[in-house]
């Protein structure tokens, strides 16, 4: 049996794959070109990856023996699963694990983005500060009994909204699906959008959700109102938002975005009224540790054949 890994590991993770099968590790931080795996995984049994490998048709089709993908992700849209199940190729992935750090951060972005912390420590880190407390100095808004709108109530957006409650918000939500959420009322998208003084997405991106949050539904958030994303940068039409913010109608706080890295040509880099994390909603040790077991169980497991601890479409 052979495993492909397409992102370094540590060398304990190589030994505990080896023990099991025989292992082609991706050693650089540069992303393993697409020739490359195509080339590896013409004899792989499986494939450890991340987000930032896409997995898609022309892979699988060039890898007739695999059996599964395990993915150190919640997020699977790097990897083509209809394919993949055409294919009886099983996905494995790492829901649970992150999501109370992603919740964590998704407050931490609301505080920030509310309260101008970056903006407060850029002015001291320039020497701008000169003349001590000001009654008008880096004026923000409050987190306490604002409207937060939470599209999306899967874990995360549930543990978004226990938060929330400690915060004294009122929180509103739309979902595919309804869901009772004791403390959470239920309302459609267009309501939630122009009601919220803070919308928060929490969907996973998929063709349907692509680009749901363009400059239709931008134009209807309040004046004013702050959009945070720690769930995929494709959920929202970038090009629209930066104009929003550009205008100075609406605030974000982002940790996701359509391109990773962000690139340096990028509007948003120049615009204060926003908030900017390198996709770090999981970045805890705690929680990085957890998503790495939780993928090597599914790799193993999938490997001997057996159900995998979080195989995607039961978890
Ligand atoms: C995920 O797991 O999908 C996050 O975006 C990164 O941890």
């Amino acid at each position: 049996m052979k495993v492909v890994v397409t992102f370094p590991i540590p060398d304990v993770a190589k030994q505990m794959i080896s023990e099991h099968a025989a292992l082609q590790c991706w050693e650089s931080e540069e992303s393993i070109p697409v020739s490359t795996l195509i080339d590896w995984v013409a004899d792989a049994d499986a494939i450890l990856t991340t987000l930032t490998c896409p997995i898609g048709r022309e892979v699988l089709a060039h890898a007739p023996q695999l059996k599964v993908i395990s993915t150190v992700s919640v997020g699977v849209d790097h990897i083509d699963v209809g394919v993949a199940a055409e294919r009886d190729v099983i996905v494995g992935h790492t829901p649970g694990v992150l999501t109370n750090s992603t919740a964590d951060l998704t407050l931490a972005l609301m505080l920030a983005v509310g309260r101008r912390i970056a903006e407060g420590d850029a002015l001291i880190r320039s020497g701008a500060w000169s003349d001590g407390w000001k009654p008008n100095l880096l004026l923000g808004t409050d987190l306490s009994g604002a409207t937060v709108g939470l599209i999306g109530l899967g874990p995360i957006g549930r543990a978004v909204a226990t938060r929330l409650k400690g915060f004294g918000c009122r929180v509103i939500a739309s979902n595919r699906t309804m869901r009772s959420l004791e403390g959470v009322e239920f309302v459609d998208r267009e309501t939630l959008l122009s009601t919220a003084d803070i919308v928060s997405l929490h969907t996973a991106l998929t063709p349907q959700t692509l680009g749901m949050i363009g400059q239709k539904e931008l134009a209807l958030m309040k004046d004013g109102a702050m959009l945070i994303n720690t769930a995929r940068g494709a959920l929202v039409d970038e090009a629209a938002l930066v104009a929003e913010i550009k205008s100075g109608r609406l605030r974000a706080g982002l940790d996701v975005y359509t391109e990773e890295p962000l690139p340096l040509t990028s509007e948003l880099r120049e615009l204060p009224g926003c908030v900017l994390l390198p996709h770090v909603g999981s970045a805890t040790e705690r929680t990085r540790r957890a998503m790495f077991e939780l993928a090597l169980a599914n790799l193993f497991a999938g490997l001997q054949g057996y159900d995998l601890p979080a195989r995607l479409g039961t978890t």
